[in-house]
């Protein structure tokens, strides 16, 4: 019987990335398997409509994260995989939460910040030019989609811990004025070596960088995305530091314990990066080879994929609807007539 829920997203902003697999998505599977867990996983589609604008790109990109969830290994008969938009609870909640919400700590979310230093660095007059409330209330959405079903653990990588804390005082606030628990304060659960992941140009991998390397992509272009790692420019004799290598830090995360241990020494003997970028190709390929073939069966049927996520949703629901009614009765609101 599960006792404690975890709880993720992804959004359908691009195609999921190696970034998503060792940040979100390995460590989301992992702890799906523990039984005394439940387990939601969905897909963040109102959260991408802050940069995402091409109507056509949704249905094909939230099909893609599901698929690529599927093929890591998900069990939708397990695991409640959902898209966000098909629970209109979240909305409600959201308002809820906004009302809790001091704008003080809006003022303090990364990307809304990021938006803001950019402005001024570049002597933009407006400092908030460019700036809409989807991005500035983010974290409030965020925290409903948190918080809407008692949520205990969320695995995430690095750059969201901050959401997550918000969607903790956010509970602490409310629990705090109607002097009862409400809501359920939530964790972060970030895996110390794969907080962030590096992508292609020494920056964390994300697709707002356009630096990732694609999970599902024929074996051709992987190895090519390989080769576009940058490394320094040191002979293939010169010994070198797998310490510091963020070829060697994506290789660990697909080699064994003894590949590992051969491969670091092959570093520090001298290694060209040539070399260095074909064995981490290798076991990459070894890992995904699996998956990919899923994936593909599973994007060849989206109808299937379509009923797998209304499935989620129908499950999601019946989780999310007393939880809203919870804190509807909380805060003095009746029930819906
Ligand atoms: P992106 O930054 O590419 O838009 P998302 O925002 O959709 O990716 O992230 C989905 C999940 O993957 C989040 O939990 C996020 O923390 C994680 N994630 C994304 N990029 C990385 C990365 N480079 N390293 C570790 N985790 C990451
Ligand atoms: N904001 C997350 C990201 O950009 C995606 C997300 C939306 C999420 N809602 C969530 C992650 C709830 C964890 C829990 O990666």
């Amino acid at each position: 019987m599960a006792t404690r829920t975890v709880l993720t997203g992804i959004k359908p902003s691009g195609r999921p990335h190696l970034g998503n697999l060792l940040g979100a998505i390995r460590p989301a599977l992992e702890l799906a398997r523990d039984p005394s867990l439940r387990a939601l996983y969905f897909i963040a589609d109102y959260h991408a409509l802050t940069t995402q604008r091409d109507p056509r790109a949704y249905a094909e990109l939230t099909r893609d994260v599901a698929a690529t969830w599927i093929a890591f290994g998900l069990d939708p008969e397990r695991v409640v995989i959902y898209r966000q938009s098909d629970i209109p609870e979240v909305f409600e909640l959201s308002w809820i939460l906004a009302c809790f919400t001091p704008k003080g700590w809006m003022n303090k979310a990364h990307a809304y910040k990021a938006c803001v230093q950019d402005n001024e660095e570049k002597g933009v007059a407006d400092v908030d030019a460019g700036v809409d409330m989807g991005l500035y209330t983010y974290p409030v959405l965020m925290a409903a989609d948190i918080l809407l079903f008692d949520s205990d653990v969320v695995p995430v990588g690095k750059d969201q811990k901050q959401h997550v804390e918000i969607a903790r005082d956010i509970a602490q606030r409310i629990n705090h004025a109607y002097g009862r628990d409400l809501l359920v304060l939530p964790e972060p659960a970030i895996r110390e070596d794969t907080a962030t992941v590096v992508g292609l140009d020494g920056r964390k991998m994300s697709k707002s960088y356009d630096n990732t390397i694609p999970l599902m992509m024929p074996p051709k272009q992987l190895k090519k995305l390989c080769n576009r790692i940058v490394t320094d420019s040191s002979p293939p004799e010169a010994p070198k530091d797998p310490g510091t290598s963020s070829v060697f830090e994506l290789y660990k995360q697909f080699a064994s314990a003894s590949e590992i241990e051969a491969m670091a020494a092959r570093y520090r003997a001298g290694i060209g990066w040539g070399e260095a970028k074909g064995a981490l190709f290798e076991v990459l390929e070894r890992e995904v080879a699996g998956p990919r073939a899923r994936y593909e069966e599973l994007m060849a049927d989206p109808g299937e994929l379509d009923r797998i996520l209304a499935e989620g949703a129908r499950r999601a629901r019946e989780l999310a609807r007393p939880v809203l009614e919870r804190v509807r009765a909380g805060v003095g609101i009746a029930p819906p007539a």
